[in-house]
Order: C-alpha cells, then sequence, then structure tokens
C-alpha cells in the first residue's frame, strides 16, 4: 500500500550529478538528469539488510539488526520510504497512540539525495496520516529547518539540552 499522500507517486528532482546533459534524439529531449523517487509505504518491498548496509554507509551509528530495523518500521503506524531504482533512499516512520501523542524517527536521506526535498516530503506524507493532538521529534539544530517549515517548535527551551539535542513538538492545526 501506498503513503496517503504519494500514492505510488513518483517525483522528479534533479540529479545530484549536475555535469549530466539531457540529450536530445529526433522527437524528444531526454533528461537523465531527473531521478524519479517513489514514495510508498509498503514494507513488504524493503530488503532489510540493503536497508542497514546503507544506514551504515551514510555514517549513521545504528546498532539494529535487518531483523530489528524490519520491526522497528512494521510496529510502526506511520511509514514512509523513499526509493530510487528500487533501491531505498530515505526513510521515515512515527509511532502514535493515535490520540494525544505521536513521535517521528529514523528520518534519513541517503547523502546522494540530500537537499532534494526527500525527508520533507516524508514527513509531509507522515503528519497526513498523523491525528495526534501532538507530534514531536528530536532533532539536532542542523536539521530544525526541517521541522520548522511543518510548524514544528522547540517543545521547551529550559530543558537541559543533552548534546544539543532538541525535543521539537508541533501543535495541533491542520497541515497546510
Ligand atoms: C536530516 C536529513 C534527513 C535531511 O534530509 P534531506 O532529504 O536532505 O532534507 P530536505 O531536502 O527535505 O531538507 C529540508 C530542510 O531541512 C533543512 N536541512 C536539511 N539538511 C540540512 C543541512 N545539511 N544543513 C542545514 N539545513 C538542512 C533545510 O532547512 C532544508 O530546506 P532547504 O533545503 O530548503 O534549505 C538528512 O540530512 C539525513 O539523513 N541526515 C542523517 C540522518 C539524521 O541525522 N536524521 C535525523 C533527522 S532528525
Amino acid at each position: 500500500m501506498a503513503c496517503a499522500l504519494f500514492s505510488h507517486q513518483f517525483l522528479s528532482v534533479a540529479h545530484p550529478d549536475s555535469t549530466v546533459k539531457p540529450t536530445n534524439t529526433s522527437d524528444q529531449t531526454i533528461f537523465p538528469n531527473l531521478v524519479h523517487i517513489l514514495y510508498t509505504k509498503d514494507t513488504s518491498d524493503i530488503d532489510w539488510h540493503v536497508l542497514r548496509a546503507a544506514f551504515i554507509g551514510s555514517g549513521l551509528r545504528d546498532g539494529r539488526s535487518a531483523m530489528q530495523l524490519s520491526q522497528s518500521f512494521n510496529k510502526s503506524q506511520g511509514r514512509c520510504f523513499a526509493h530510487v531504482e528500487n533501491m531505498p533512499v530515505g526513510t521515515a516512520r512515527a509511532v502514535s497512540d493515535r490520540t494525544q501523542r505521536a513521535y517521528i524517527a529514523d528520518v534519513w536521506t541517503h547523502p546522494t539525495y540530500r537537499r532534494c526535498g526527500v525527508a520533507t516530503s516524508m514527513v509531509h506524507a507522515l503528519l497526513k496520516g498523523l491525528f495526534t493532538q501532538h507530534v514531536y521529534v528530536f532533532t539536532t539544530p542542523l536539521w530544525l529547518g526541517l521541522y520548522t517549515q511543518f510548524g514544528f517548535e522547540i517543545a521547551d527551551r529550559q530543558l537541559p539540552v543533552k548534546s544539543k539535542t532538541y525535543l521539537v513538538e508541533r501543535a495541533p492545526g491542520p497541515l497546510e
């Protein structure tokens, strides 16, 4: 099954390698510099060993085995995966009590596809499917912009900030 918002939708983004130029044929111009990104929430297509290798290869210190990764995502109420040619290039998930609180976790984009809006698309898809009064995510100052665009704010500035990790919260309100 696809994400509510991105119902197996392909989004095209500029290829990160800007040296790849379009080519002209007799009746069309081919833009090899456009990458098609497929967003789904289906876990059945995910090879957890490949995803784990991608996490570690991108520098994430993730101690979960492939089996544990599978459990984390399968038991989450919200999920979004980004794929390029069947390779996982993005993940996001949410754990929710379906009433008051939901927590977003494992927001990750493959380094090759960063700053193309992949995480923004995945977080947007998650928020569309969450109907709790509050949504939270732990993040660092570097990634704050990813969440503030959706109305997240630092939950409590008085809290001791360990390793500069903030808890940010999205107050009730419709997603624009
Ligand atoms: C954080 C992460 C998921 C962002 O993924 P992404 O697909 O590149 O994010 P987007 O392209 O949707 O960026 C959305 C906004 O987030 C902010 N942002 C993302 N990466 C940033 C960076 N390196 N520096 C500063 N701001 C950044 C910006 O405000 C950006 O908007 P802009 O590109 O218009 O300036 C990605 O860098 C990642 O996987 N990091 C490692 C995993 C991690 O630490 N995840 C924890 C997230 S809480």
